[in-house]
C-alpha cells in the first residue's frame, strides 16, 4: 500500500506537468492563459496557428499518461497501472503547479487508456476524430469519446476498464462545462478557426 501511494503521487506529479504552457513558451507563442479558451491543451494551443507546438503538446501531454500507466504496470502490476492512469489524469485537471487549476483532459484520458487497453483506446481515439470530421469541434468530440468510452469497454469485455472508462468521462464533462454551454448556444469555436 505505501508503494502504491508513493505510484499515485508521482503518476499526480507527472500528470501536473502543463506541457500545452511548456510547448507555448518554448515556441515564444506568449501566454497560453491568454489565448482562445484560456486552455492548457493542444487544441487551444492550436490556436495559436502553430501546429507543430499543438502535436507535441497532444503527444506529451498523451504520453504523460501512458508512461505513468506502463511504468506503474511494470512495476506493480494492473491495479497500480489503473491507480496511476487516473493520478495522472487528475495532475492534469488539477495541477499543483497551477493551483489545481488545469486542462480538460481530453488527451491524458486517450494516452491513459491506449496504455491502459489499447483496443479501448483506439476505439476513443476513433471515436474523437469521426465526430471531429463532422462536427470540427474539438470538446464536441471528446465529450462524445469520452461519452461512449465506457461503452467501448463494456463491448469488448473489460469491466475494469469500464469503470475507469466511466470516472473519466464524468470528470472530463464536468472540466467542460463551459464548452457544453457554448456548443448548446451555437457558439463553440471550430477546429481551425482562431477562436
Ligand atoms: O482538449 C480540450 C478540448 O476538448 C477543448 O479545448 O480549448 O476548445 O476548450 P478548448
Amino acid at each position: 500500500a505505501p508503494l502504491l501511494g508513493l505510484t499515485a503521487l508521482l503518476a499526480y506529479g507527472l500528470g501536473s506537468v502543463p506541457f500545452g504552457i511548456v510547448m507555448a513558451r518554448l515556441f515564444g507563442l506568449g501566454d497560453l492563459r491568454a489565448v482562445g479558451s484560456g486552455n492548457i491543451g493542444a487544441t487551444n494551443v492550436l490556436r495559436t496557428g502553430n501546429k507543430v507546438a499543438a502535436f507535441l503538446t497532444l503527444v506529451l501531454d498523451a504520453g504523460k499518461g501512458a508512461a505513468a500507466v506502463l511504468v506503474a504496470r511494470a512495476l506493480l502490476g494492473e491495479d497500480a497501472a489503473q491507480l496511476a492512469g487516473f493520478a495522472a489524469f487528475l495532475g492534469h485537471c488539477f495541477p499543483v503547479f497551477l493551483g489545481f487549476n488545469g486542462g480538460k483532459g481530453v488527451a491524458t484520458f486517450l494516452g491513459t487508456l491506449i496504455a491502459l487497453a489499447w483496443p479501448i483506446g483506439l476505439a476513443a481515439c476513433a471515436c474523437w476524430a469521426v465526430t471531429a470530421a463532422l462536427f470540427r469541434m474539438s470538446s464536441l468530440a471528446a465529450l462524445v469519446a469520452a461519452a461512449l468510452s465506457p461503452l467501448a469497454a463494456w463491448l469488448l469485455g473489460q469491466p475494469n476498464t469500464m469503470v475507469f472508462c466511466a470516472a473519466l468521462a464524468a470528470l472530463i464533462f464536468i472540466r467542460h462545462h463551459a464548452n457544453i454551454g457554448r456548443i448548446a448556444r451555437g457558439t463553440e469555436p471550430r477546429i481551425g478557426k482562431k477562436t
